[in-house]
C-alpha cells in the first residue's frame, strides 16, 4: 500500500494568516485561518505593514493549531508547502521564513507554491473526481485570469484583466456606496434586495483578445452614475446599484469563460478565488453550464477566499512532480503562474 502524503501548508500572502494539514492532496485534516479583516476595515483596505506585523504575531500559533487540529506532529509531515508569491512581499516573507525555519530544523522537504495555483487546486478538495484538463476562472482581489489547466502543475493563461481585478472592482464600488471593506460579500448580500436590470452599466469588450477582461470602465460608470444622482438631487437606491453592477461583472465573466471552454473543446469548467464565493456568480455559472452540457466545479466559500488547504492541495501535486525548494526560497511579489 502506498504511504500517505501529509502536507503542512502555510499561506500569508495578504491579510489571512493560515495553516493546514492536507492528506494526499484532497483530504483536509485541518484548516486554520486567522483573518485580519476586522483590523484592516478601520483603514478601508489592507495596510501592508500592519498585515506583516500581524502575520508575525500569529504565524506560530496558527501552525501549531493546524497540527493539533489534524492530530499530528511534525514527525508525521511529508513536506511543507508555502505560498511564495504573488502577494505582498512583507506578508509573504513571514510564511516563507516560518516554512524554511521548520524545514531547516526538521529536514522535512520544502515546496514553494504559487498562490493562484493554490486557488485553482482548491477545486480538488471537494470534487474528488475532478482531474485536468479543464478551464478555470480565477477571480480574486488581485487577479482575474482565465487559465487552461493542462495537467497538474501545468497552466496556460489565455485571458487576464487589463486593469482592475474583479474583486478590486467589487471593493471599489462597495466603498463608493459606503458599504466598507471587503466589498465583495457586502455587495453580494445587498444585491439580493436590488433589481439587477435597474441600471444599464457597460459590459467591456477588449478588442484584441476575446478572453481578456477590463473592469475599470465599469467602475467609472458606477462612479459617474452616483455623481450624476448627487448633482441632480436624485436619491440613490444602493441595492439597485449593487445588483446592477454585480450583474455587469457576472455577465462578462460568464460570457468569456464559457466562450473559452467551448473554443478550447473542454467539457469541464471550474471557478476559484474570493469572487468565486459570490452566490449570484455561482448561480449564473450553474445555469449556463447546465445548458451547455459542461460539468461545473467550484470550491465551498471557505476554500474560495485565502486559505492554506488550497496550498496543501497544490503542494501535494508539486510534491508528486518532484518539485523541491531550497533554503534560498524567497518571496516573489509578482510571481507569474507556471514560473519557478
Ligand atoms: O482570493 P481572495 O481571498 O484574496 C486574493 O487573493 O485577492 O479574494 C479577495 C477578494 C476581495 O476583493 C473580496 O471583495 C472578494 O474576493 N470577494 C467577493 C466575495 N467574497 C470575497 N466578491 C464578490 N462576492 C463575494 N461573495
Ligand atoms: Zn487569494
Amino acid at each position: 500500500m502506498k504511504e500517505d502524503v501529509l502536507i503542512l501548508a502555510i499561506e500569508s500572502s495578504c491579510d489571512e494568516t493560515a495553516a493546514s494539514v492536507v492528506k494526499n492532496g484532497r483530504e483536509v485534516l485541518s484548516n486554520v485561518i486567522y483573518s485580519q479583516i476586522a483590523l484592516h476595515t478601520l483603514y478601508g483596505g489592507v495596510v501592508p505593514e500592519i498585515a506583516s506585523r500581524k502575520h508575525i504575531e500569529k504565524i506560530n500559533q496558527v501552525i501549531e493549531q493546524a497540527l493539533a487540529d489534524a492530530n499530528v506532529t511534525l514527525k508525521d509531515i511529508t513536506a511543507i508547502a508555502v505560498t511564495y508569491g504573488p502577494g505582498l512581499v512583507g506578508a509573504l516573507l513571514v510564511g516563507v521564513s516560518a516554512a524554511k525555519a521548520i524545514s531547516f530544523a526538521t529536514g522535512i522537504p520544502l515546496i514553494g507554491v504559487h498562490h493562484i495555483e493554490g486557488h485553482i487546486s482548491a477545486n480538488y478538495i471537494e470534487n474528488k473526481e475532478l482531474e485536468p484538463p479543464f478551464v478555470c476562472l480565477v477571480a480574486s482581489g488581485g487577479h482575474s485570469h482565465l487559465v487552461v489547466v493542462k495537467d497538474y502543475g501545468e497552466y496556460g493563461i489565455i485571458g487576464r484583466t487589463r486593469d482592475d481585478a474583479a474583486g478590486e472592482a467589487f471593493d471599489k464600488v462597495a466603498r463608493a456606496i459606503d458599504l466598507g471593506y471587503p466589498g465583495g460579500p457586502k455587495i453580494d448580500k445587498l444585491a439580493k434586495e436590488g433589481n439587477p436590470n435597474a441600471i444599464e452599466f457597460p459590459r467591456a469588450k477588449v478588442g484584441d483578445n476575446e478572453y481578456d477582461f477590463s473592469f475599470s470602465g465599469l467602475k467609472s460608470a458606477v462612479l459617474n452614475y452616483l455623481n450624476g444622482c448627487q448633482m441632480k438631487g436624485i436619491p440613490v437606491n444602493r441595492a439597485d446599484v449593487a445588483a446592477s453592477f454585480q450583474k455587469a461583472v457576472i455577465d462578462v465573466l460568464v460570457e468569456h469563460s464559457i466562450h473559452a471552454v467551448k473554443a478550447y473543446g473542454f467539457k469541464q469548467f471550474a471557478i476559484a478565488g474570493g469572487v468565486a464565493s459570490n452566490s449570484s456568480l455561482r448561480g449564473a455559472f450553474e445555469e449556463r453550464c447546465k445548458k451547455e452540457g459542461i460539468a461545473f466545479y467550484h470550491p465551498s466559500p471557505i476554500f474560495c477566499t485565502d486559505n492554506a488547504a488550497m496550498i496543501g492541495a497544490a503542494g501535494y501535486y508539486e510534491y508528486l512532480r518532484g518539485v523541491r525548494s531550497g533554503y534560498d526560497l524567497n518571496a516573489v511579489p509578482n510571481l507569474k503562474l507556471g514560473e519557478r
